[in-house]
């Protein structure tokens, strides 16, 4: 039997090779490791991601990013075999609406309208009308009926952000990402003493103080064009670390500055891996050893209870119907 490659080339080399037998593609997000956006096919915000996963030819999809990401991939292609490298990769977004309490918010707010962000479980997009992503949520938003009552969830700067650009008053729900929450305007003060000339760009998951020192806010893809498109030549960035690898790749003239967290990492004790407090732990529990042996044994899988996917996949179907 062959031995597992043990050297970052050779593991890289045997994942590609297990792709081609498997007809599998591998999906990764931004904020996974730069080895493994090396190492994918295709890498993406949340949204391109979903749209990749609707759209592909492969019999297998492995899914690098959380484990609400590779749900999605298994909603929009039920008949594909989704390989999670990690499923203990979870999301905070994800962990703070729980589906019973939405139902219990939806019984007590009758006549309104559930929209939510793609990070949830697919429960949660069981009970919804229409997913959106950070990409996406502004044209999405826009499109509803003038006069519809909604309920937003579960991102809650998000949901705020998304009132104020599109004079909305939709019910927020009180969630939040603890990697977003952790940036503070102190420091981005800090940072722009230090670079004057560079341009802000910040996660709309970030804080309303934080998005309103910011040049750009959007989702990481939104981040990605406007770096490439713009002459500015330094930016300071807030969202999850692992966006530099590909803001660096594409952009290798500019310098990208990482917002570091208000909490200083001796203080953080919800994750041992990261160093800077800007890491997603979750994004990070992914690594090329896990994704070969996703692969070569096809497992772990995700799968959706039927009854839950039937509805769950409408509202994502719906969001890339009007994005
Ligand atoms: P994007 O949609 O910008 O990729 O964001 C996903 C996410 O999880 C942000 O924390
Ligand atoms: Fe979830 Fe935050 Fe990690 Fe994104 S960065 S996957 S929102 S915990």
């Amino acid at each position: 039997m062959l031995k597992t490659p043990t050297n970052v080339s050779d593991l890289k080399a045997a994942i590609r090779d297990l792709c081609r037998e498997k007809q599998a593609i591998i999906l990764a997000h931004y904020y996974t490791t730069g080895d493994i956006q090396e190492v994918a096919d295709f890498i993406g915000d949340s949204l391109a991601l979903a749209r990749k996963a609707a759209a592909t030819y492969a019999k297998v999809i492995v899914m690098c990013g959380v484990h609400f990401m590779a749900e999605t991939c298994k909603l929009l292609s039920p008949e594909k075999l989704v390989l999670c490298p990690d499923p203990a990769a979870g999301c905070s977004l994800a962990d703070s609406c729980r589906a019973e309490d939405l139902k219990k918010f939806k019984d007590e707010h009758p006549g309104y309208m559930v929209v939510s962000y793609v990070n949830t479980t697919a429960a949660v997009k069981a009970l919804t009308d229409v997913v959106v992503t950070s990409g996406n949520a502004k044209k999405v938003v826009d499109q509803l009926p003038k006069d519809a009552k909604i309920i937003f969830g579960p991102d809650y700067n998000l949901g705020s952000y998304i009132n104020e650009v599109t004079g909305r008053d939709m019910l927020l729900w009180n969630g939040g990402c603890h990697v977003h929450e952790r940036f503070s305007v102190e420091q981005i003060v800090r940072l722009k003493k230090e670079h004057p000339e560079a341009v802000v760009m910040a996660h709309l998951e970030c804080k309303a103080p934080v998005l309103a020192v910011a040049d750009v806010k959007g989702s990481t893809a939104d981040m990605l064009k406007y770096a490439k498109q713009n002459s500015a030549k330094q930016y300071i960035v807030a969202t999850e670390a692992g966006i530099l690898h590909e803001l660096q790749r594409q952009c290798p003239d500019k310098e990208f500055i990482p917002v570091p967290p208000e909490i200083p990492s001796e203080e953080c004790d919800s994750h041992s891996s990261c160093t800077s407090c800007n890491e997603c732990q979750y994004m990070k529990m992914n690594t090329l050893q896990k994704i070969y042996d996703a692969l070569k044994n096809g497992q772990p899988a995700v799968e959706v209870d039927p009854e839950i996917a039937e509805l769950a996949v409408k509202p994502i179907e719906r969001m890339l119907q009007m994005s």
